[in-house]
């Protein structure tokens, strides 16, 4: 593959994936960006001016779509609105970018024969008991609980059936939370850092025994690669590392590496609809396509995280405020 379009890659993962593209492969990468409240086009910086391109446009405008589509062999597809709270508050956005614009994308995909690999998460399957010895699997039932991961769940059914009904050279892949530099403070771990770099206690949703997969986004991205080199068309993988931690245990380890009180928590308003667990059995994508995480240390790579957003303060410090104060008006 010589030539990569990457949809959401000024974002937190997809902007990841593209310096993964340029450290590894010889393809150049065009960005389609919309770059939203949620994109960082500083974290595409230093990327080589002949491999990587950065077009502004939305994946919902088909005349911005097409063309870019037709100029290339394959694309990954990541842009996404993606925040479940922002979702419960207004899923107008979530709809017209997930579904519209994934719909937007492989009609372009199937009218120019593009190989096209889909970005999704574990959350269209709902959730699972904290004491369910299962895990999601490829062939887990879909069954999503919020607006974020239904739109999601849409894209990942007109996929598979822009695979089946037209031909469509198509993988997709579900993964598990990620964690890692460039992730907005409105999610879960860079909040807490910020706020403990603040002085502030970290806030945490309900009873805080939610349970998360994490997964470093180094190894998301080398298993989009992997799937995007070695996958079989029509085929789902799921990605995951092993990394169960309930949120209580996410803050305590940011707690004890800022040298503060492991109790020293907020509890706050739950989140509407609030899945109970995620947990992923990655084994297909191990065995079938030789993959493995790297970064299984979780402790180690949330220390490099929490020094990532000290040392990277003057990146977040001007959302600071307006994300909290959204949060604040929500009791939380
Ligand atoms: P993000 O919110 O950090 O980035 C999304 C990017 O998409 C931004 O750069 C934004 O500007 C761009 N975008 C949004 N709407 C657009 C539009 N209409 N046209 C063009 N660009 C648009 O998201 P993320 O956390 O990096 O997630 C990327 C993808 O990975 C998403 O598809 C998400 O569902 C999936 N995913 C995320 C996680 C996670 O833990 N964050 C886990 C599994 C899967
Ligand atoms: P989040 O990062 O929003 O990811 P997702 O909803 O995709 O899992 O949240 C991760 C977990 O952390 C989830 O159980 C909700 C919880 N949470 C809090 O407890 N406090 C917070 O301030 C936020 C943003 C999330």
């Amino acid at each position: 593959m010589d030539r990569i379009l990457v949809t959401g890659g000024a974002g937190f993962i997809g902007s990841n994936f593209v310096h993964h593209v340029v450290a590894n492969t010889d393809a150049h990468v065009t960005v389609l960006d919309k770059l939203t409240y949620a994109a960082t086009q500083e974290s595409l910086d230093g990327l080589p001016a002949d491999r990587v391109e950065l077009v502004v446009g939305d994946i919902a405008e088909p005349e911005v779509v097409e063309p870019l589509v037709a100029g290339v062999d394959a694309v990954v597809h990541y842009a996404a609105e993606s925040h479940n709270d922002n979702s419960l508050e207004d899923p107008g956005p979530f709809i017209r970018t997930n579904i519209v614009g994934s719909f937007t994308l492989l009609e372009a995909a199937r009218k120019h024969d593009k190989r096209f690999h889909h970005v999704s998460t574990d959350e269209v399957y709902g959730d699972l008991e904290l004491d369910d010895p299962k895990r999601f699997t490829e062939d887990t039932p879909y069954n999503p609980s919020s607006p974020y991961s239904a739109s999601k769940a849409g894209s990942d059914h007109l996929v598979r059936a822009w695979v089946r009904s037209f031909g469509v050279r198509a993988t997709i892949s579900n993964c598990s939370n990620n964690y890692g530099p460039w992730q907005h403070i409105e999610k879960f771990i860079p909040r807490q850092i910020t706020e403990v770099i603040d002085g502030r206690r970290p806030r945490v949703y309900g009873d805080g025994l939610n349970v998360r997969d994490w997964i470093h986004t180094e190894d998301h991205s080398s298993a989009v690669l992997a799937i995007l080199e070695r996958g079989q068309i029509g085929e789902t993988y799921l990605i995951g590392a092993d990394g169960e931690k309930n949120n209580l245990e996410v803050v305590q380890a940011i707690l004890r590496h800022f040298g503060r009180s492991a109790d020293d928590i907020e509890f706050v308003r739950d989140r509407a609809g609030h899945d109970r667990r995620y947990a992923i059995e990655s084994g297909k994508l191990r065995h079938q396509l030789d993959w493995q995480p790297q970064y299984q240390d979780f402790d180690a790579g949330l220390q490099a995280t929490i020094d990532w957003y000290v040392a990277n303060e003057a990146w977040w410090r001007p959302h600071k405020d307006a994300v909290e104060a959204s949060y604040a008006a929500k009791g939380q």
